[in-house]
């Protein structure tokens, strides 16, 4: 089955989210829309993506960043502080203890993150690298990509003559990642453990032995991890050619519910966190929805945020 065959989030519209209900409503008719970088919108699902909270598109209600106000989430923070914000010290360029009790516990997640998190996350991958509008031959990097979920459609994606690079610090999480690169015989995957922050095109060109012009980012449940994401974030954006796009899927908590707590504990994850206004500062053609899916499940709302760096060549 190719990508433009199979069906894409099939089944994804949530009851639980009434505002998603009517989004569909409302795109059914604009199904296929023409995206700001001139990207389609789903084949074969049943409603438009990005969905019409995305921002930027005409006639399409602007998202209230943080909706839920700035008072709740400070209150949210209160009360669960982010997870490793005092456990971690972050100094540059050197491993802190605290980064590698952090991976230690991602070594011990990686024997049973694909049984867990994987399960309820799967839906969306297809759509999430849909969304960086890749092409034969190029070059895309997926940041902190633990197992490798995203692999087989990066793969299918940039096809046999692009590079698909995976770079994350944990050496549980890699493993399984190379495993499955193995499995099915992908020579063009190349997985980097590294601290994200210390990502050079050089590391990435040394692996695959060409020049490398990075077409696409796409971070998967990362930023919201990552313990100094803002730093991680500049570094991978900065390695983006010009007209490159990065992607961020992840989960956002505008109100506390026990699913929260839980994330921050299991996945040592911030969801409070909002790595898409990093993203929307530094990027043009940006867009933003929020997906199908309650924080009853997720912790947070998932959404999808995508913005092209700025210099490409104008289509
Ligand atoms: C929740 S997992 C997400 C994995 C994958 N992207 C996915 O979508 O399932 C977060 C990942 O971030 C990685 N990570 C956290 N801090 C990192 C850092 N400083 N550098 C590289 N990877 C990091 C962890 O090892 C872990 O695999």
């Amino acid at each position: 089955m190719s990508r433009s065959d199979r069906p894409r989030m099939a089944g994804i519209r949530s009851t639980a989210d009434p505002r998603w209900d009517t989004a569909a409503k409302n795109t059914q008719a604009t199904s296929g829309v023409a995206l700001p970088n001139n990207r389609r919108g789903y084949a074969g699902a049943d409603h438009a993506w990005p969905s019409p909270e995305c921002r930027g598109q005409a006639g399409w209600p602007a998202v209230q960043w943080g909706a839920g106000d700035s008072a709740s989430r400070a209150a949210i923070r209160r009360r669960h502080p982010p997870a490793r914000q005092a456990a971690v010290s972050h100094t540059s360029n050197c491993l802190s203890i605290g980064l590698v009790e952090f991976m230690a516990w991602y070594d011990l997640f990686s024997n049973f993150y694909d049984y867990t998190v994987e399960l309820v996350y799967r839906r969306y991958r297809p759509g999430v690298v849909d969304a960086l509008g890749l092409e034969a031959g190029q070059f895309v990097l997926d940041l902190a990509c633990g197992t490798g979920p995203n692999q087989p459609h990066l793969v299918e994606a940039v096809q046999g003559c692009g590079h698909v690079f995976g770079v994350d610090f944990s050496d549980g999480m890699l493993k399984r990642a190379r495993k499955n690169a193995e499995r099915e015989g992908w020579s063009n995957v190349h997985l980097l453990q590294l601290d994200a922050r210390d990502l050079t095109l050089a590391n990435l060109e040394a692996a695959c032995g060409e020049q490398v012009e990075l077409s696409g980012v796409v971070v998967t449940l990362g930023l919201s991890v990552i313990p100094d994401w803002e730093a991680v974030f500049k570094t991978t954006f900065d390695l983006l050619a010009p007209g490159g796009r990065y992607v961020i899927f992840d989960v956002h908590a505008e109100r506390w519910v026990p699913q929260t707590w839980l994330v921050e504990k299991v996945a040592q994850a911030d969801p409070t966190r909002e790595s898409f206004k990093a993203l929307e500062q530094c990027c043009e053609d940006f867009s933003f929805a929020y997906l199908p899916g309650s924080p009853h499940v997720h912790g947070g709302r998932p959404f999808l945020a995508s913005g092209c760096k700025p210099g490409g060549i104008e289509q």
